[in-house]
């Protein structure tokens, strides 16, 4: 692979120095780090430290910051030991293409990459010289800003170069996990961890002493977790029947039929006394075993009655929800033996136990009300997600239940009574900092222990709220028992504290400083002079990916109450203020249904969302441009694979007064998941670096010149982006940046006749550069005579890699090649599956019947054969025997059904022969080039049989395609044998991945504290 530099330098920007970042960075190695951040086991500790949402890797948030600042002399070595590199960019992905290929093919290798990068320590030397290079690009010191900093990754590594880093936040939730992350490490060091386990132990014990009688140990192991169902009345008996949507405790990860190691708690129903109880019960053929899993009583909204096995509506359930008769029933208890896992029954101390939490939680209620203990405040009536209110929980106290809500209210109490001490003990600053750390692990505790969590019955543990980014119903949950030892509470502190201790002692500069705090708007920064700071490097929302403060008042609600008076100014609001959130929240702008006004189409507020979004992003930048030095480097990561939302991106910073200079696709997302060929997941961040506009930069023309700049340009870094391993989407996508160079140079851009033109403009010419380029690749001998639909599909499965992707990835191709997607639904080419758009097999297009007295009918795409009596979607199937075929791509199905059909080998090459003998398709025809260039384009994962439920075996045209094109056409396929990388023949040794990081030692609960947008 090559690593070159970037071309999208700006004839305008050459009288400023440029800034490393504006001619190099090492993406692909980048990538490869961001991929090994995450996928050790562990996630770094600033992401285990407490929930916060589409955080980025480190690595590449180092990158960022560094590259912004160091000269693009400055000496690529050095620059590749800071980032925490383990040798060359090279020897990098060199490292990773063996590790890949190991993977691929089972093969166990020693691990090339040895400790992860974040963690490897920085030499003093090379950041020595990094500071001096800097000090000499600016002329004197630096500050660099992130004005929307979130969970901090970016601040955070600022700080441990030890550069002058200033962090901002919208959000108080998020301030409050910055000041723990880019604050207390750099000021109180692992000390401040010493001191919280010390006053965590306290808490614990106070806790134990007033909770522990509400969770009873009937036998010799104590429970470890409680597994609960909400209840519904039966519609007819009135029996409070189960909505559990699952009955295995405990399945293997790979499930796809019940096995020995599968163990369930089976429903028995006495229908005389309504009532159910549970029986634990393994799979199996013998005595006391069940042979298949009981009928899940919950699924797709509606419940099925215990009592008379009837539906039961969503409606139904909804109502009684909000009418409070929903209730929740305790049905299996999780013990964890030095054995395992083990399951029973709940006994009637477990029962008794949780009425005597709800006497004691009424008890309570009124003195803890006036207290302001527990969260009474409703959920917000102008919210994306509707569902804690439809489902009966009105207000956030409601999303827990008695007993988990007693916990929560005890940790409270108890942290308040303790402060006194813990400032007498520790003094105002590191007590102040004690407390925060114990109320974040009052935080995880309410995440893992409420009732939205989930039991994971594939690993056994407790999958926390926040597993999911929103407030979907739960209709079966678990509860921790919150005083074991190593469990429940212990855990929860043990868990925030030890992410902090990591985070103290992650290698930094010998001269660190905390980053400093502000809580704000990003679109107005009154504490920065004019022209203050160096460089701005900031990973904004993206569009309606994340509804942060929706999401984020679950936690305001309790730090609220922990940490009011910590910082009273964070936590003075009702709930989380959004006024100024750069998000698309479409519920915001739809018609006040009280205030009588006529209520706004969907697409009217949809509309208005978007607008405000893109409006607030350009005072942002805008901002940032006031606060940016003349000569400062603004650098945006963005992930977004729709083209509004990059369209949008774009016209902000031109907006501002901003020109871009220079993209970078960084690829922070595992791509094992395209071997599967089944959806396409992977993802990348593109870093994209701008600087101020010269002012006056006038009026540019869209005319033939700037189309063929963004064209070449957009092909070249396609080109060269392949080079570094990218993938085809992005590869597209990292196209739009250097076409936005040439766009970007000019205040305003018109066609020659003086029309507007708009960023999308420039962006579809860019995509359709990278088309032609790709089809190019695909297809030596052209497509002539190939229609759009055969060119789509071909781009799909080339540039998407599988079957099924997102329907806006869909569009971005199906723009390129002239053909709008509702038109290939239509086609019955692909389907539509909510967001998804799957690609249809041949098999899934075959008609019954073929076409026998052919008539000619218009249809969308022009005149088509159809039998008398057939219907349009129909005729635009295919059967083997047709008379004629509507398309290339018809025919090349059809010619892959008569192989299959024919059982392959020779049987099948002589049907498929005499097919296209008779159609006289011959080796130049649009036929034969095109499935040339679909067996080239055909993914891993569709190139070999991979067993029944593969992708593989629902496309079994590409086996026969490359079976055919010697025998029918005389084409010598594309050689499909896997080649193992060079160097691939190590010695086995020991495991593939990580070795220095331990494995998750989070054993007790999962705490997959975010995830990627998206
Ligand atoms: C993509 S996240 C940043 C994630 C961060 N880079 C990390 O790794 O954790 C974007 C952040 O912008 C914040 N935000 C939204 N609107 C804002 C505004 N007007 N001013 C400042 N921050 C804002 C959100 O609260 C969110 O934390």
């Amino acid at each position: 692979m090559t690593l070159t530099t970037a071309e999208t330098r700006t004839k305008t920007d050459e009288a400023r120095p440029r800034v490393l970042i504006e001619d190099w960075l090492p993406a692909a190695a980048i990538g490869v780090e961001c991929i090994r951040e995450r996928s050790t086991g562990q996630q770094p500790p600033d992401k285990r430290l407490h929930v916060w949402w589409a955080r980025r890797p480190l690595t590449v948030s180092r990158a960022a910051v560094l590259g912004s600042l160091v000269p693009a002399d400055f000496p690529r070595d050095v620059f590749e030991r800071l980032l925490g590199f383990n040798g060359s960019s090279e020897e990098i992905l060199r490292a990773q293409e063996r590790l890949d290929w190991a993977r691929q093919t089972g093969t166990r290798v020693p691990n090339p990459h040895g400790q992860r990068a974040f963690r490897r320590p920085l030499r003093t030397d090379d950041l020595e010289r990094a500071h001096e290079a800097v000090r000499r690009q600016w002329n004197g010191p630096v500050s660099v800003i992130d004005p929307m900093a979130g969970g901090g990754s970016i601040p955070l590594e600022s700080a441990r170069l030890g550069f002058h880093t200033l962090a901002n936040e919208y959000n108080p939730v998020a301030c409050s996990i910055l000041e723990a992350t880019v604050d207390y490490p750099f000021r109180f060091g692992p000390k401040l961890a010493e001191r919280a386990r010390y006053w965590g132990a306290k808490l614990r014990k106070r806790f134990v002493a007033r909770m522990e009688r509400f969770y009873p140990k009937t036998g010799t192991v104590p429970p470890h977790c409680y597994i609960f169902a909400r209840t519904v009345p039966c519609p007819d008996t009135s029996h409070p029947t189960p909505l559990v949507p699952d009955w295995h405790l405990l399945k293997p990860a790979s499930h796809s039929g019940c096995g020995s190691s599968c163990l369930f708690a089976v429903p028995v129903v006495d229908k005389a006394r309504g009532v159910w109880r549970v029986q634990i019960r393994r799979f199996g053929h013998g005595a006391g075993e069940v042979s298949s899993a009981p009928r899940p009583t919950y699924d797709d909204g509606k419940g099925i009655s215990l009592f008379t096995g009837l539906q039961i509506p969503s409606e139904y359930i909804k109502a009684k929800a909000q009418a409070g008769e929903m209730k929740s029933a305790l049905y299996a208890v999780a013990l964890k033996t030095p054995q395992g896992l083990e399951f029973r029954p709940p006994e009637a101390a477990d029962l008794r136990a949780l009425e005597e939490a709800e006497r004691e939680l009424a008890r309570l209620w009124p003195g803890w009300e006036k207290a302001n203990v527990i969260p009474t405040e409703l959920y917000p009536e102008i919210s994306s997600d509707e569902r804690p209110r439809l489902y009966g929980m009105p207000r956030w106290a409601d999303m827990f239940s008695s007993r988990q809500l007693l916990a929560m209210g005890i940790l409270v109490e108890e942290l308040r009574k303790l402060r006194s001490e813990i400032v007498k003990e520790e003094g105002e600053e590191l007590g102040a900092a004690v407390e925060h750390l114990l109320a974040l692990a009052i935080d995880k505790q309410g995440n893992h222990n409420c009732s939205s969590t989930r039991w994971e019955n594939t690993r056994g543990v407790v999958k926390g709220k926040m597993d999911r980014h929103d407030y979907a119903f739960k209709s079966s949950f678990a509860e921790m028992a919150t005083c074991n030892s190593g469990g429940g509470l212990d855990w929860a502190i043990d868990n925030v504290i030890e992410a902090y201790e990591e985070l103290s002692r992650l290698p930094q500069s010998p001269h660190p400083a905390a980053a400093e705090l502000t809580l704000g708007t990003a679109t107005n920064l009154p504490q920065y002079d004019d022209k203050s700071l160096t460089a701005v490097v900031v990973d904004p929302p993206y569009a309606d990916n994340v509804q942060y403060s929706e999401l984020a008042d679950f936690f305001y609600v309790w730090l609220k109450r922990t940490q009011g008076h910590h910082h009273p100014e964070w936590f003075s609001t009702y709930l989380c203020e959004h006024d100024q959130e750069a998000v698309v929240n479409v519920s915001r702008f739809r018609e006040d249904q009280k205030s009588g006004k006529k209520k706004g189409s969907a697409k009217e507020a949809r509309e208005k969302a978007q607008a405000f979004y893109q409006g607030l992003m350009t005072e942002v930048f805008k901002e940032a441009h006031r606060v940016l030095r003349d000569d400062g480097v603004l650098t945006v990561m963005f992930t977004h694979k729709k083209q509004e939302a990059w369209t949008s991106l774009f016209t902000s910073l031109i907006d501002a007064g901003f020109t871009i200079t220079a993209t970078w696709p960084v690829k922070t997302e595992s791509e094992h998941s395209l071997h599967q060929a089944k959806k396409n997941a992977a993802q990348s961040t593109v870093i994209l670096v701008a600087r101020k506009r010269r002012p006056n930069a006038g009026l540019g023309y869209f005319n033939a010149a700037m189309i063929t700049e963004i064209r070449d340009r957009a092909r070249a870094t396609a080109e060269r982006l392949k080079g570094e391993g990218l993938n085809a989407v992005d590869q597209l996508v990292g196209a739009f940046g250097p076409a936005m160079t040439v766009f970007s140079r000019y205040d305003e851009v018109r066609t020659d006749t003086g029309e507007p033109v708009g960023v999308d403009q420039a962006i579809d010419e860019a995509a359709d550069a990278v088309s032609a380029w790709r089809i190019e690749q695909l297809a030596a001998r052209g497509l002539d005579g190939v229609e759009p639909e055969g060119q789509f599909a071909l781009l799909c499965w080339d540039v998407l890699g599988a079957a099924e992707f997102r329907f806006n990835e869909a569009s971005l191709l199906g723009k390129a090649v002239g053909m709008d997607v509702d038109r290939l639904i239509a086609a019955g080419l692909v389907a539509k599956k909510g967001e998804n758009v799957r690609m249809l097999s041949a098999r899934e297009r075959r008609r019954e019947k073929p076409l026998e007295n052919a008539e000619v009918m218009e249809t969308l795409f022009g005149s088509v054969p159809v039998a008398k009596r057939g219907t349009k979607a129909e005729a635009l199937r295919i059967h083997p025997n047709d008379p004629r075929f509507r398309t290339a791509l018809d025919a090349c199905q059809a010619l892959a059904l008569r192989y299959v059909e024919a059982h392959g080998g020779s049987g099948g090459i002589g049907s498929a022969r005499a097919l296209a003998r008779q159609q006289g398709w011959t080796k130049d025809s649009p036929v034969a080039r095109l499935m040339e260039a679909l067996v080239i384009a055909a993914p891993p994962g569709v190139r070999h049989d991979q067993g029944e439920k593969s992708t593989a075996a629902r496309f079994p045209e590409f086996r026969a395609w490359h079976a055919l094109l010697q025998p029918l056409f005389g084409i010598t396929p594309l050689d499909w044998t896997e080649q193992p990388p060079l160097q691939a023949a190590i010695p086995a040794l020991e495991a593939q991945l990580a070795v220095e990081d331990q494995a998750d030692d989070d054993t007790e609960n999962e705490d997959e504290d975010e995830g990627e947008e998206d």
